[in-house]
């Protein structure tokens, strides 16, 4: 609608002025403006030397949106608001519903997007820092795959390095706890730091163990084997309950490319883009901070890694995009990567590169979400109390799911549970609630819903209008990675609903408003469901 409309609006400009302009056609901002407004003849004034007012007349006449509009109005200092005609409404949103993908259409040339998100590390429980990652991550993946696109998704997780080598020596000496889990596996990480950092030999011994996995040392070989399976399975236990769309077969770690780092250091040896300096191998792109390719006792780490992986995903799975959904503190290192792969040729200019970088999980007092005693809070723990206060699964999960993709990317935000889980205001289980009720009205009136037909009152009116937004609030948040914008549509549409009831009958209204009114609440409660499912969240039918 907003493409039609704008390009209705240049062809008038053409017309009228007799130049090519972008009317830039927002959403307008209160009810009384219409559904649109465009600013051109404000912006016009200058160039063109006449007064706004007076172009916006002209703009009017030359436009020809009598289909789709009710006449244009000029307003304010020279803006042209436009609304939708009420049949233009009812006949997008039956043709929405009985879209496959309400309205959204696939791309002429889908895309192939490698999406790295999650990619806990070994050994460690996931903390909240991860849960960002899984849940941004998941949701990306289930917009992208919605709008047409087709999908690989890559846990990176963090096993290999440096870090093995002390936990994998202290297993060997005090041997493989008798519960394996995860918690126990963490424990003797700590523990085998603290070795590290304290006792005398322990480091030396622990360095030899890192060059024994490398040398693929068969009894260090199958200790790593026992720490990652007992860690994979973990994760896929957390991923099942949180509902993510991540499989074993998604797992390509750091471990996956170490056979080819020697290579891509020779290469990029060989492209003229390494310095020797203090013994490391070290690249040095313009304008950011030097990056170690292969320190200087021969070792390679997470840089290396991370700009072979990026080749591969490019050269072998024929990515045409490229996303990582990683904390924000780690943006430089994204920079550096995505710089020196362009640099080698890696990245070619058509293949996109974003690191979807995201802010910090705090706790009540503003700093970092911690335990008491300074630790990271598992998040097994958050997640056993966020079910517990919602009364189920499906509530308490999707409140903490909606927290963190609600608030916008870039933003720290506070971990408050007794927020989150509110039926009232911007929150999850609000959403999920105007789609329960939608569910128990719909069953309540039987039958399958036909086209919505007539649209009267305001607040039905507003309903099928924010109806209409959901193909291009999907494709922005495709294009923008941003899924705080579609938390914001469906907030939009749940609040329009509530208003919707409070202010029309639908099973007690007369026909033909009764028929057409249910096929608003069918259409309703589809966009709803959906738009849940896009953001990994679940829509029950009765809460
Ligand atoms: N394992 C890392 C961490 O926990 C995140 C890895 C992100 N992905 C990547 N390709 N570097 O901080």
């Amino acid at each position: 609608m907003e493409n039609t409309l704008t390009s209705r609006l240049s062809a008038a400009a053409l017309t009228a002025f007799g130049l090519g302009a972008d009317p830039e056609l927002r959403t307008a901002t209160r009810p009384e403006f219409g559904h649109f407004q465009t600013n051109l003849p404000l912006r016009l004034a200058k160039p063109l030397g006449e007064p706004p007012r007076a172009l916006g007349e002209r703009l009017v006449d030359a436009l020809d949106v009598a289909d789709l509009c009710l006449p244009p109005v000029l307003a304010g200092a020279g803006f042209v608001n436009l609304t939708l005609r009420p049949e233009t409404l009812a006949r997008t949103v039956t043709g929405y519903a009985a879209h496959a993908h309400l309205g959204v259409d696939r791309p002429s040339v889908p895309q192939r997007i490698v999406v790295d998100y999650s990619s806990p590390n070994v050994a460690k429980q996931m903390h909240v820092g991860h849960l960002r990652s899984t849940v941004i991550g998941d949701a990306l993946v289930r917009v992208l795959e919605f709008a047409g696109h087709e999908v690989l998704r890559r846990n990176h997780v963090g096993d290999w390095g440096t870090p093995f080598g002390m936990l994998l020596e202290h297993l060997d000496e005090i041997g493989f706890p008798a519960e394996p889990d995860l918690a126990a596996l963490d424990e003797a990480y700590r523990a085998a730091r603290r070795r590290f950092d304290e006792e005398a030999g322990f480091a030396d011994r622990a360095r030899r163990r890192v060059v024994d996995l490398q040398g693929g040392d068969a009894a260090t070989r199958v200790l790593w084997e026992r720490v990652v399976t007992v860690s994979a399975e973990a994760f896929s236990a957390t991923y099942g309950r949180l509902g993510v769309r991540l499989q074993p077969a998604d797992v390509v770690g750091e471990s996956h490319y170490q056979d080819r780092l020697q290579r891509t250091v020779d290469d990029l040896d060989g492209l003229g883009l390494l310095r020797v300096s203090e013994g490391a191998l070290c690249a040095f792109p313009p304008g950011l901070p030097p990056m170690v390719l292969r320190k200087s006792d021969g070792g390679f780490g997470y840089d290396a890694t991370d700009v072979t992986a990026l080749r591969h995903r490019v050269a072998v799975d024929g990515a045409d995009r490229l996303v990582y959904v990683v904390d924000a503190r780690q943006s430089l290192h994204f920079d550096q990567v995505f710089a020196l792969a362009r640099a080698a040729g890696w990245l070619p200019d058509a293949v996109q590169a974003e690191h979807v970088a995201f802010g910090t999980v705090l706790g009540a007092d503003g700093r970092p979400f911690k335990t008491r005693d300074g630790g990271t809070v598992p998040l097994g723990v958050l997640l056993d109390e966020a079910e517990q206060r919602a009364g189920s699964r499906d509530v308490g999960i999707g409140a903490v799911k909606y927290a963190d993709l609600s608030s916008g990317l870039g933003r720290d935000y506070v971990f408050d549970l007794g927020r989150m889980v509110g039926t009232d205001g911007d929150t999850g289980p609000y959403l999920q609630y105007a789609h329960a009720r939608l569910a128990t009205l719909l069953a309540r009136a039987g039958g399958v819903p036909g086209p919505v037909t007539v649209l009267e009152h305001p607040a039905e009116l507003r309903v099928a209008f924010v109806l209409t937004r959901f193909p291009g609030v999907v494709l922005e948040v495709a294009r923008t990675l941003e899924p705080h914008r579609l938390c914001g549509y469906l907030h939009d549409l749940a609040v329009a609903v509530s208003g919707f009831y409070e202010a029309c009958p639908v099973l007690r209204a007369e026909e033909p408003s009764r028929s057409s009114r249910l096929a608003l609440c069918a259409a309703a409660r589809r966009t709803l469901a959906t738009g849940l499912d896009l953001l990994g969240i679940a829509a029950p039918d009765a809460m």
